[in-house]
């Protein structure tokens, strides 16, 4: 049988979901919520477009026909549903997943999965309790990079790393707003982190120094250009440097991770959602590998078939670690208004 989806916040990055979701034959996407009905309505008009006469009609036919609610609660009570996503923007989590817990629905949340650190343990907390499958959207963890650069490291000391996510501002109003976006390492540059975290250890300690300088001088509400050092759980030490000042573009060096180890460094140059190269130097040379791999279709594949057939350890990116990302990301936020260090506290 197959999972029966629905879509709260049906958006940017919904679409980006929808378009991998409808080509799985194991699921059907039988709902959407958003409390703006027209941007639900337009971005399945954009993603039938896009489907039609590439996808099967089998699939397509119930998300054409799906009822587009506005309160999650009702959709929640009057659907038959199997599995929500949730692609809602950073300030809007809370009442939505405790409803879903509370209609017994496993989930899939875009990252970040909240901004206030109590509420995501909470939730947290909701979801084991009931036994829920949580999923987090952090799709790199899924991306063939991983397996390769964990292989390549192996057992090896990493020393240091260096990160860099340099971008513009994205057009989206509540982007601006500290309350609602929870500022860039918050809300994107947690992808980073994740994957810091990941490879490397956790993190314990940031210290940031945070500019507002030109995206967001209006508002002065949001950094638009930070500096961390970051010390690891395990010893080593790194940076993560960020802006939304470099629409124009970027130099080739300031895109993506390097990993410093023992007798090699390993880069993995972009970001997710694009292809990327990862590239291995060590005193016999350079090697490099490209990876286009589509680690959201992987992801967003695990999360049905985990639903589907009660296997949680399908999902790589769990709700649990997205608390502890949150946890990291949050410490950065508080480092770079206080202008101190400091400590982070992980457990989910
Ligand atoms: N994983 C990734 O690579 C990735 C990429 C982009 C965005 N995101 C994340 O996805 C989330 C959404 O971002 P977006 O760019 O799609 O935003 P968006 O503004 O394009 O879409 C969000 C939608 O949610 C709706 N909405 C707001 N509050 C709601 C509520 N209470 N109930 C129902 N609908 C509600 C809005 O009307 C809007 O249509 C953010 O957390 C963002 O960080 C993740």
């Amino acid at each position: 049988m197959a999972v029966r989806v629905g879509f709260v916040g049906v958006g940017y990055i919904a679409k980006e979901h929808l378009k991998r979701v409808l080509t799985d034959p194991e699921a059907r996407v039988v709902a959407l919520c958003d409390t703006e009905p027209a941007a639900a309505e337009a971005t399945r008009a954009s993603v039938l477009e896009k489907l039609r006469g590439t996808a099967p009609e089998e699939l397509l036919t119930p998300f054409a026909k799906a009822p587009v609610h506005t309160d999650p609660v009702r959709m929640f009570q009057e659907e038959r549903l199997d599995a929500v996503f949730l692609c809602l923007p950073p300030f809007a989590h809370g009442e939505v997943e405790f409803a879903a817990i509370e209609a017994g629905l496993p989930l899939l949340v875009e990252k970040p999965v909240a901004l206030d650190l109590p509420l995501a343990r909470e939730i947290s907390g909701a979801l084991r309790a009931k036994g829920l499958i949580g999923a987090a959207g952090y799709q790199s963890r899924y991306s063939q990079i991983v397996p390769f650069v964990r292989e390549t490291l192996g057992d090896r000391t990493i020393a240091m790393t260096l990160a860099h996510r340099f971008t513009k501002l994205p057009p989206r109003d509540w982007y601006r707003h500290q309350d609602r976006s929870g500022g860039q390492v918050v809300e994107m540059a947690t992808h980073q982190v994740d994957l810091l975290r990941l490879l490397v250890s956790d993190i314990s300690t940031v210290y940031v120094s945070g500019g507002r300088r030109i995206a967001t001088r209006e508002t002065s509400e949001i950094f638009d250009a930070s500096v961390a050092s970051l010390t690891y759980a395990n010893g080593a030490v790194g940076s993560l440097v960020t802006n939304m000042v470099s629409g124009h573009g970027n130099p080739a060096y300031a895109r993506g991770i390097h990993i410093i180890a023992d007798g090699l460094t390993v880069s993995i140059l972009g970001h997710e959602g694009e292809s990327r190269t990862v590239e291995v130097v060590t005193a016999d040379g350079r090697q490099e590998r490209t990876f286009a791999d589509d680690s959201m279709a992987a992801q967003d594949r695990a999360f049905v078939r985990a639903v589907r057939d009660g296997r949680p350890e399908l999902v790589l990116a769990s709700y649990e670690e997205a608390v502890r990302t949150l946890a990291t990301t949050l410490a950065h936020q508080e480092s770079a208004e206080t202008g101190q260090p400091v400590r982070i506290d992980t457990p989910a």
